[in-house]
């Protein structure tokens, strides 16, 4: 292999799990509107597990991507799963999807970075195969919210829906499919988003801090929301500026899929036509670390994105965390040849 290596995008796929919850389901569990939750958060249903754990819907999306990419495990040297939502603390939801997919000389480890995690892992995947340590990696963004949810929250249960997608990377020696990465985080903002326990703080000495609660999602909306709206363009433009060209050149805007509004906010501060946001919020909500490769799979799925493409990822979420990646898409599907 020459140096510099490249980084082509073999493939994209999606896990998603069959049980859908409307806005309707949850006028019955708590007090809000189908109304309220579309108009504020661009949401009509989200997607819950039922039997599927994160590692199961994490192979059904790596199977996915592997099929589009016409690759077999074994050709697999890495396997990165972005997640904050693990089957167990150890052993990782990386090997348990090693030893399904049957990944035999795969390293696997799992990545934490909440809603961004998918864009560290990306990040982290670009450096491995460009310093000629692994050539076939596979990056997973899973999550599965659901589990953690206070069902009678209206704060959070109306946000999230689970889900896994994946995305086949591999050293090339004459293209590039990964423009540019960026970054962030500000743990001063670690209190606005959280799931305490599971987590080696709890069970606490002082048990009047061990509250029931700890064990559900807790998040100050207003104040993330408020980040959001500015972290989403900052990362965009510095995202395209180390790529080395311009915003017109941008196809396609694929942001987190937290909030229509802080969609179409970023794509109005970026100066950015709305027809080019990538969004399926609307059927799947909230999908944590799965949600930007979700929505580009869909996009890919409903031949919003043309290909070749230009697509800014772009994501945020606890930590906080945010960050943005310049890809190309260019990947066929070898299942349709
Ligand atoms: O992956 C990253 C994760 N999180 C995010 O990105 C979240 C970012 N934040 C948001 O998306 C928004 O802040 C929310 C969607 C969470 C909330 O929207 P908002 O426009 O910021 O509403 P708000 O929290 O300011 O609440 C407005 C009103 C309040 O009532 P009052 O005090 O005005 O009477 C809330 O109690 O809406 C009420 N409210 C609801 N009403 C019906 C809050 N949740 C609901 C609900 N249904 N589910």
């Amino acid at each position: 292999m020459k140096f510099p290596i490249g980084i082509k995008i073999l493939g994209v796929g999606a896990g998603i799990p069959s049980t859908i919850i409307s806005n309707a389901d949850l006028e019955k569990l708590v007090a809000t509107s189908d109304e309220w939750i579309a108009s504020r958060t661009g949401i009509s249903e989200r997607r819950i597990v039922a039997e599927e754990t994160a590692s199961s819907l994490a192979s059904e999306a790596a199977r996915d991507a592997m099929g589009f990419a016409g690759i077999k495990g074994e050709q697999i040297d890495l396997i990165i799963v972005a997640t904050s939502t693990p089957d167990y603390l150890y052993p990782s939801t990386a090997c348990m999807v090693q030893a399904d997919i049957k990944a035999n000389s795969a390293a696997a480890f799992d990545l934490e970075a909440a809603c961004t995690g998918i864009i560290y892992a990306l990040a982290v995947a670009q450096q491995f195969i460009a310093s000629g340590t692994f050539k076939t990696v596979l990056v997973i963004g899973v999550d599965l919210h659901s589990r953690f949810l206070n069902w009678e929250d209206r704060n959070t249960c109306i946000l999230f829906g689970d889900g896994a997608a994946a995305f086949i990377l591999q050293a090339s020696e004459n293209e590039n499919d990964i423009l540019s990465t960026y970054l962030r985080s500000d743990g001063s903002g670690a209190h606005l988003l959280k799931i305490p326990n599971p987590g080696t703080y709890y069970p606490h000495p002082d048990k009047a801090l061990c509250k029931d609660t700890e064990k559900f999602v807790q998040m100050n909306g207003r104040p993330v929301y408020e980040f959001a709206v500015k972290a989403v363009p900052e990362a965009v433009h510095t995202a395209i500026e180390r790529a080395n060209i311009k915003l017109e050149d941008v196809d396609y805007l694929v942001p987190h899929q937290a909030n229509i509004r802080i969609m179409n906010s970023a794509a109005e501060r970026l100066g950015m036509s709305k027809e080019k946001i990538v969004s399926n919020i609307d059927k799947v909500g909230n999908t944590s670390a799965a949600s930007i490769p979700l929505a580009l799979w869909h996009g890919i799925q409903s031949n919003q994105i043309k290909t070749p493409s230009i697509c800014a990822l772009v994501g945020f979420g606890a930590g906080l965390t945010w960050g943005a990646s310049i890809i190309r898409w260019n990947a066929k599907d070898a299942r349709s040849k």
